[in-house]
């Protein structure tokens, strides 16, 4: 469907879950309040939810948390998310610990991508960012990921002093691996907001330097990274500027937190109560037209240059 600017809006971004069993220094370091049960959507309620919108002409599903693996459930809940008429494309975005123990019960949800977070590759930094000795498992389930036939796309991100060291053995890996290697701008929310944030075109000019046939990839995303190639690379590396490139005008978005609420624009606070609609007893066209109007109002965009957030305490509350 279209907003009111015109924008299509044809991506619905699904939490499944807050919680998480990482404890990254810029999401979530402390971990994250305990919500009620009974206040998390069900399995149930959420492929409701998804079937409205798919028919609204969101066709293309992202699973993010927290960390929806941890959701127990979460691979058979992606199957049948699978069974929804209408869906185009399933994608998942996890920090790939419990991925390889997962693909075998992911294979009927026949994902069409998995995103996983990498912003290092060394082991005793992995554990000082992450708080868990993680990177073993995360390396695991990227290459199980390949090996299983799945697009996988690995999203770094570079924090000034801590990791952007770090920037050409990550690039490596797409002339390794046939991943897209993604380097995405720091947002200043939550805990990040007291680090520093490294400028995707520095990265660029970077990579400029190392690889000088890098170019400009002929086909963009479905979304706002950037790509960009090299015959060095048997994947890409594509940058996300969130702060540098000011991609609202092309935004294709809308996402529904684990308690139910159709957030616009990630930063911004308006939504929708879809929890309390449908715990009400609202029918379908009744879920239908409630979506269509919000979506209609999605915010023009953000202002983060000016500190403005809606209200985001971190992404691990809306998946990134
Ligand atoms: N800025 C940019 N990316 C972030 N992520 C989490 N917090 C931030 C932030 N403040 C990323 C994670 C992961 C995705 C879900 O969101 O690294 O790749
Ligand atoms: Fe978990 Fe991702 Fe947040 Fe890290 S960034 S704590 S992996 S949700």
């Amino acid at each position: 469907m279209l907003d009111a600017l015109g924008r299509e809006i044809n991506y619905l971004r699904i939490s499944i879950t807050d919680r998480c069993n990482l404890r990254c220094r810029y999401c979530m370091p402390q971990g994250v309040p305990c919500v009620p049960h009974e206040d998390v959507l069900r399995y149930e309620e959420i492929l409701r939810i998804s079937r409205v919108a798919v028919s609204l002409g969101m066709t293309r599903l992202r699973i993010t948390g927290g960390e929806p693996l941890a959701r127990k459930g979460a691979p058979e809940f992606l199957a049948a998310l699978r069974q929804v008429p209408g869906v185009e494309t399933i994608a998942i975005t996890t920090n790939g610990v419990l991925l390889a123990e997962s693909l075998d019960r992911l294979r009927p949800a026949r994902l069409d991508w998995v995103n996983i977070s990498l912003d290092t590759l060394s082991g005793e930094r992995y554990r000082d960012l992450t708080g868990v000795d993680g990177l073993a498992q995360t390396l695991e389930g990227i290459h199980a990921a390949l090996a299983g036939g799945l697009a996988v796309k690995l999203n770094c991100v570079l924090m000034r002093g801590i990791n952007d060291d770090e920037i050409l053995p990550l690039t490596r890996l797409a002339t390794q691996l046939p991943v897209d290697v993604r380097f995405i701008e720091l947002m200043p929310v939550g805990a990040a907001r007291d680090l520093a944030r490294v400028p995707g075109a520095e990265v660029l000019e970077i990579l400029k330097s190392a690889y000088p046939d890098l170019a400009p990839a002929a086909t963009r995303g479905n979304g706002p990274a950037r790509y960009w190639q090299s015959p060095a690379f048997l994947g890409r590396v594509g940058f996300i500027d969130a702060m540098g490139d000011h991609f609202c005008g092309q935004c294709n978005r809308v996402r529904l937190s684990s308690q139910g609420f159709l957030r616009l624009c990630l930063y911004h606070g308006e939504g929708l109560d879809l929890r309390a609609l449908l715990r009400s007893g609202a029918d379908d066209e009744q879920l239908r037209r409630a979506m269509e109007q919000a979506i209609g109002g999605k915010p023009e965009g953000h202002h983060l240059e000016t500190g403005e957030t809606g209200g985001l305490s971190g992404l691990s509350k809306i998946g990134g």
